[in-house]
C-alpha cells in the first residue's frame, strides 16, 4: 500500500546541522560508518522499529521504510555551521565520544565537512569564544546570510531537499514576548530593528530555513520555533517545524517511569533529578542563564503525566527539582541520579532511586537521524506547523500554549502518536486511541 499524497524520496537529502560538536559529529560519524557496513545504527526507530498495519488476518508488522518513502542513509549529504573552525574529523576527535577506531574509517568524509561561519552572538552563550563567526549588520542581515548558505549548499551539492537541525549549544532563555514573538510582522520588524534581546541567533537560522523551504528541528530547549510568529511562518511557507530538546537520558527515563506510578494510582510527593556532565554542553549549561532554558524544558515533563487536577490526593503536591552540574572528568559520560518519593496505601512513604550512567551523544545521535528523516517525510507528505507526532523524541514537546493545549509527555502515548502518523502517511488506518 502506498499513499499517492506523499511525494517519493528521490535524489539526495541535505542535512545542515547548526553546531558541529559532540552530538552532531557522533551522528554524522555513525551514519557514515553504518553506510559502509562498519557500525549499526542502534536506537534508531526508522532503521529498526516495526509497526503493525492492518487488523485481524490482514495484520502485518513492517519497517517504517516499507510503509512510507524514507530517504536512505546513502542519500544523506551533511553540512554544518559552528563558532569554532575545527572540521568534523577534528571535532569528533576532540569530543572524545567515539574511539578513534570508529572514526578513522570515515576520516576522509569527515575532513570535508568544514563548518560554515556561525550566526552567533556571544551574549547568548558566554562560555564560547570561537572566531568562525559571521559579521552581521543586524539580525535581519544575519538571517539573510544563513539563507545564502543554504542556497549555496544546494547549488554546490545538487541535493534535492534540505533539513536544518539545531544541535548547537543551548542559548540563554528567551521568554516568549507578546509584543515581539506572537505575530510574524512583529518578529520581522524586531529582526530589522536589531532587537538583540528578543531575537536569538537560533531564530535567524529557523526563519532562514523556513523561507528556503527547509524543515527546521530544534534539538536544544531554546524557544526558537516555540513561538506563535514561527508557527505562522511555518503555516505560510507550508514547511514543518519540530521541537524542542532531544529526549535522551534522564527525561526519557522520567517519561517512561512516571506512567508506572500513574497507572497503579500510587502517590508522589517529590522527584529530584541531578546530573554530572563534563562536555562543552555541560560547560555552557553551567552558566545560570543557559541552564534556565534547560530547567524550564526538563521540568515540564511530569505535570502532564501525573495530573494534579485529575488526582488531587495523589499528585497535587509534587516537589520537582532538576539540577545539572558541570564536572569535567566525566566528559560526555553523564551520570544521572533520580530520587523519587512516592506514597502508597494510607499515605505510607517509599523511595525509588535510579542511577543512569549514560552517554549523552550516543543517545542523541539516533534521535538526530530519526528527526531528520521523519521531518523530510512530513514535508513530502504536505504537513506543516508543529509536528506533534515527533514528541516521542523531544523533552518539551511544542504545543499551542496560547489556547492552553496540554502537551503529551507520556512516552507510550507519544509512541502511539508516532506510529499513527506513520500509518496515516503510509495510507493505512490510524487505529490506536490515545486515552
Ligand atoms: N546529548 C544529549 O543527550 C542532548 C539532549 C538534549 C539536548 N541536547 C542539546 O544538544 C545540543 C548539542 O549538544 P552537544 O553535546 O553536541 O554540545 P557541544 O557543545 O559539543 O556542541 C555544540 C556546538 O554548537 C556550537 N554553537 C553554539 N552556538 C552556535 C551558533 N549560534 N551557531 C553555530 N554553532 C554554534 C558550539 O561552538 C559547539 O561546537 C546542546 O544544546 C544540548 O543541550 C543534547
Amino acid at each position: 500500500m502506498s499513499n499517492p499524497n506523499v511525494k517519493p524520496a528521490t535524489g539526495k537529502l541535505g542535512i545542515m546541522v547548526v553546531g558541529l560538536g559532540a552530538v552532531s559529529t557522533t551522528f554524522m560519524t555513525g551514519v557514515m560508518m553504518a553506510r559502509k557496513g562498519l557500525a549499526k545504527p542502534v536506537g534508531s526507530m526508522t532503521q529498526y522499529d516495526k509497526i503493525r498495519v492492518g487488523r485481524g488476518e490482514n495484520k502485518k508488522y513492517l519497517h517504517y521504510k516499507d510503509i512510507v518513502p524514507l530517504a536512505k542513509l546513502d542519500d544523506i549529504v551533511f553540512a554544518a555551521w559552528d563558532v569554532y573552525p575545527a572540521n568534523a574529523y577534528e571535532s569528533a576527535i576532540n569530543a572524545e565520544v567515539l574511539k578513534e577506531k570508529d572514526i578513522e574509517p570515515v576520516k576522509d568524509e569527515l575532513l570535508k565537512i568544514k563548518p560554515l561561519k556561525a550566526a552567533f552572538d556571544k551574549n547568548y552563550a558566554k562560555r564560547l569564544d570561537g572566531d568562525n563567526v559571521k559579521q552581521c549588520k543586524d539580525r535581519w542581515d544575519m538571517m539573510e546570510q544563513v539563507r545564502e548558505d543554504i542556497r549555496n549548499f544546494k547549488k554546490e551539492t545538487g541535493v534535492d531537499r534540505v533539513v536544518v537541525l539545531w544541535a548547537a549549544s543551548t542559548e540563554i532563555y528567551v521568554a516568549p514576548d507578546k509584543n515581539v514573538h506572537y505575530k510574524l510582522d512583529q518578529l520581522e520588524a524586531a529582526m530589522k530593528a536589531n532587537d538583540v534581546d528578543h531575537i536569538s541567533p537560533s531564530m535567524c537560522y529557523a526563519y532562514a530555513a523556513l523561507k528556503e523551504g527547509c524543515p527546521f528541528i530544534m534539538g536544544a530547549p531554546n524557544t526558537t520555533v516555540d513561538i506563535p510568529a514561527m508557527w505562522q511562518l511555518s503555516d505560510e511557507t507550508k514547511v514543518p517545524i519540530a521541537g524542542k530538546d532531544f529526549k535522551t537520558g534522564q527525561t526519557l527515563v522520567k517519561s517512561g517511569f512516571a506512567p508506572i506510578i500513574g497507572a497503579r494510582m500510587l502517590g508522589m510527593s517529590g522527584w529530584f533529578s541531578t546530573n554530572i556532565l563534563g562536555n562543552r554542553d555541560g560547560l555552557v549549561l553551567d552558566e545560570p542563564a543557559n541552564f534556565r532554558t534547560k530547567e524550564v524544558s526538563k521540568l515540564s515533563t511530569l505535570e502532564s503525566i501525573l495530573v494534579a487536577e485529575d488526582q488531587p490526593d495523589l499528585y497535587s503536591d509534587i516537589f520537582h527539582k532538576v539540577r545539572i552540574n558541570y564536572y569535567p572528568p566525566r566528559n560526555d559520560n553523564k551520570e544521572g541520579w533520580d530520587n523519587i518519593d512516592i506514597f502508597g496505601w494510607m499515605g505510607y512513604p517509599m523511595q525509588i532511586k535510579i542511577n543512569f550512567l549514560c552517554r549523552d551523544s550516543i543517545l542523541a545521535a539516533p534521535l538526530c537521524l530519526d528527526l531528520c528523516l521523519l521531518m523530510d517525510l512530513a514535508h513530502r507528505a504536505g504537513r506543516y506547523g508543529t509536528q506533534r507526532f515527533l514528541s516521542f523524541f523531544l523533552k518539551s514537546p511544542q504545543h499551542d500554549y496560547t489556547v492552553d493545549e496540554v502537551p503529551v509527555n507520556h512516552l507510550f502515548q507519544q509512541h502511539t502518536m508516532l506510529k499513527n502518523a506513520i500509518r496515516e502517511m503510509g495510507g493505512y488506518e490510524a487505529d490506536e486511541e490515545i486515552d
